[in-house]
């Protein structure tokens, strides 16, 4: 590694350098600095799709999501402001109006990211219409179910099958407010014959949409945290 490779920036009024293969949102966790996410997730790629990562960047005149922004030598960055705040507010209350989170009746309740993310950004409302669509809630299979309803299309189930377990089972059917998670082009979760029944989606999913049957309203705790050791001894084991 030369050291013509390490970039130093300012966040947050902070100086912290990072390598210049880093993200913002890299940078930023390596030095403590907190930026509220969604979609993304150690160990699986970035795809900028959740936009709560938005920071504010010197000379630029639109917010970029942080997580898949790549650090620049003297870059200033703010991660904070009244405006991001404002901007991350209504992505929650977006989020809560496209489909049926109420959370005092749903297996993830005190365990999920969306929920923690609302409470911490002050979100105990939400301005617009409701669209609680009836989505179906998929039980078919042995021990997992997709309730669609809770889904926010965040696809770290998608990345964590094609990426970690490699079964490739989970995709996005449709566009736009008609996208759902979907199994082997459209097959019932039970009847899929790629699914290995790993259960990786279950655990990486921010909300209460995948869960493990028998779990009871709040009882559906995650274990996100095994991810990156999987990952990381993985790529030991490969070198
Ligand atoms: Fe960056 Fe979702 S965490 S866009």
């Amino acid at each position: 590694m030369t050291a013509a490779q390490i970039l130093t920036l300012t966040i947050d009024g902070k100086h912290v350098s990072g390598l210049a293969h880093e993200t913002l949102l890299q940078v930023a966790l390596e030095n403590d600095i907190a930026i509220p996410t969604l979609c993304c997730l150690e160990g699986l790629s970035n795809q900028g799709s959740c936009r709560l990562c938005m920071v504010e960047i010197a000379g630029t005149t639109k917010p970029q999501p942080a997580c898949v922004t790549l650090i620049q030598e003297g870059m200033v960055v703010i991660t904070q402001s009244e405006n991001l705040r404002t901007y991350r507010r209504t992505i929650i209350e977006l989020l809560f109006s496209e489909r049926n989170h109420i959370c005092a009746v749903c297996v993830a309740n005190e365990h999920c990211e969306l929920q923690t993310l609302a409470r911490d950004l002050g979100v105990d409302h939400i301005s617009f219409p409701g669209r609680y669509p009836a989505l179906p809630v998929d039980a078919s299979h042995d021990r997992f179910v997709l309730d669609h309803n809770r889904c926010i299309l965040c696809t770290r189930c998608v990345r964590v099958c094609a990426e970690i377990e490699g079964a490739h089972t989970w995709d996005i059917q449709g566009r736009g407010i008609r996208s759902l998670i979907t199994a082997d082009f459209n097959s019932p979760w039970g009847q899929s014959t790629t699914c290995t029944s790993c259960g990786k989606c279950v655990q990486v999913c921010p909300t209460g949409a995948l869960f493990e049957k028998g779990r009871s309203v709040a009882e559906m705790l995650k274990k996100r945290p095994s991810l990156p050791y999987l990952v990381s001894n993985r790529t030991r084991e490969q070198q």
